[in-house]
């Protein structure tokens, strides 16, 4: 397994790149399963969530290709349809997988994800949208087995106790391109990634409207084309480097970051003191006086994204007097606080929100990733801390963030990757 060796203190300076969004990614490869012919998908990150779902996706009869510009995929036969548990547990989002079977091929098999280190992870809203859809469920040795004739159209609710689903509200979009007449969902999740979903499904021939919307209406059609898409970029890899300069004190371009995309982010770290500038195509990002403390809550989009908390949380260590952050999406989200106290982080947990009280300083140390994001802040931790954070088990990192050491060592960053002894 990899580490991370970080000399902390080093500005950061330069222009780096935003990748393709790995969330726009992952359903998109899935919604490949409803298509004749080949889709390209352009931008598409090379991140192990990808990779894995590539995997998963060859077993289902979709020949996977990695390209110049990104993935080719092709559904070459219809075969197996059964998603096996030890390709699921890696990747939570392969349960994306099972709409678009589903709808393609009448029946599905998929493994319960279960859990993972930020909460359950649990697939109700997605059963009974299904369900709404006119699919017969059953749950089998831990699996789901899904059988329908012909999907008919519904009006589908798909709102739960933390606000909509992401990849729930894809589940059912997919499903419901190939359904029989007209589906209505009400709260669909608005995130981005959903719209650059309905765009691709659109794109192929599928006929969405109002995605980005909580209502969302899909007419549903006989069948869906291949295509070429530019995924969109990946605005969760942009604030995390958008904070990596704040928290250096440095001054960094982000290009290719869709701002529009944002706007509770930059709205909140504008708030405490980060200086953002629209620049052509991204942003300027740089922060010259100190932090001022503040309070965040993370909801559904377009609220502060809950997938940005550990990262903030990170920069607020540092700021001058004491800070609330809420998690609103997943109230366990706080892998990332007992880490940084090995940092000299002083956060209190109270349920579903943390007081961190601001040390203003932050000291290198020995620490140990234990989930995607909340490995990215220990990342950004260690660029801030006085002294040497090695951080261990980076495999969590690779998940969402391409390359993220060389991106950081190109601005700067005194990073270096070395491979651990198993
Ligand atoms: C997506 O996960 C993202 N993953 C997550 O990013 C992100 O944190 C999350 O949305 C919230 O924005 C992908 O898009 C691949 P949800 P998803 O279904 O779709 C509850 C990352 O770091 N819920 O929107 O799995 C659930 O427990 C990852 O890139 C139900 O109760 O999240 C959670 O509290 C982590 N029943 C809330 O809703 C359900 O059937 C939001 O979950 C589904 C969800």
């Amino acid at each position: 397994m990899d580490k991370f060796i970080i000399q902390g203190g080093r500005r950061l300076r330069g222009e780096v790149a935003v990748s393709g969004a790995k969330n726009a990614t992952l359903p998109i490869m899935a919604a490949c399963l409803l298509a004749d012919g080949d889709c390209r998908l352009l931008g598409a990150p090379d991140v192990t969530d990808v990779r894995h779902l590539s995997v998963l996706l060859e077993e289902l009869g979709v020949e996977v290709r990695r390209e110049e510009e990104g993935l080719c995929l092709r559904v070459i036969n219809r075969e197996n349809s059964h998603a096996r548990y030890d390709l699921v547990r890696k990747m939570r989002a392969s349960v994306c997988v099972l709409g678009p079977l589903l709808a393609a091929r009448g029946c599905a098999r998929v493994a319960m994800p279960g859990g993972c280190a930020i909460g359950p992870r649990p697939i109700d809203i997605h059963l009974r949208g299904l369900e709404a859809l006119g699919a017969e469920i059953d749950l089998k040795s831990g699996d789901i087995i899904v059988k329908a004739k012909r999907l008919k159209g519904a009006e589908i609710f798909l709102g739960g106790p933390f606000g909509s689903t992401v990849t729930g509200t894809a589940n059912i979009m997919m499903a419901a391109t190939l359904a029989e007449g007209r589906t209505v969902i009400e709260c669909a999740a608005c995130e981005p990634e959903i719209v650059d979903l309905a765009n691709f499904l659109n794109a192929m021939g599928a006929r969405i409207t109002g995605a980005g919307a909580p209502r969302m209406t899909i007419e549903g059609v006989d069948n869906l084309q291949g295509i070429t898409h530019r995924v969109i970029p990946d605005r969760i890899e942009a604030g995390t480097f958008m904070i990596a300069a704040a928290i250096t004190n440095g001054e960094v371009k982000i290009s290719g970051a869709r701002l529009d995309h944002m706007m509770a982010v930059v709205d909140k770290l504008r708030q405490i003191g980060v200086i953002i500038e629209a620049d052509d195509g991204g942003a300027i990002v740089s922060s010259r006086r100190g932090i001022t403390p503040s309070d965040v809550t993370t909801q559904p989009y377009p609220g502060f994204p809950t997938d940005l908390q550990a990262q903030l949380m990170a920069l607020l260590c540092l700021a001058g007097g004491n800070s609330i952050v809420t998690e609103k999406i997943y109230p366990d989200r706080f892998m990332h606080i007992s880490e940084m106290a090995r940092m000299g982080a002083n956060i209190r947990k109270e349920g579903p929100t943390a007081l961190v009280l601001g040390a203003g300083r932050l000291v290198g140390a020995p620490v140990m990733a234990g989930d995607l994001r909340a490995s990215a802040a220990l990342v950004l931790a260690g660029l801030a801390a006085e002294g040497t954070t090695t951080i261990s088990r980076v495999y969590h990192i690779d998940r969402g963030y391409e390359r993220i050491e060389e991106k950081l060592a190109a601005l700067g960053a005194d990073i270096k990757r070395i491979s651990e002894k198993e």
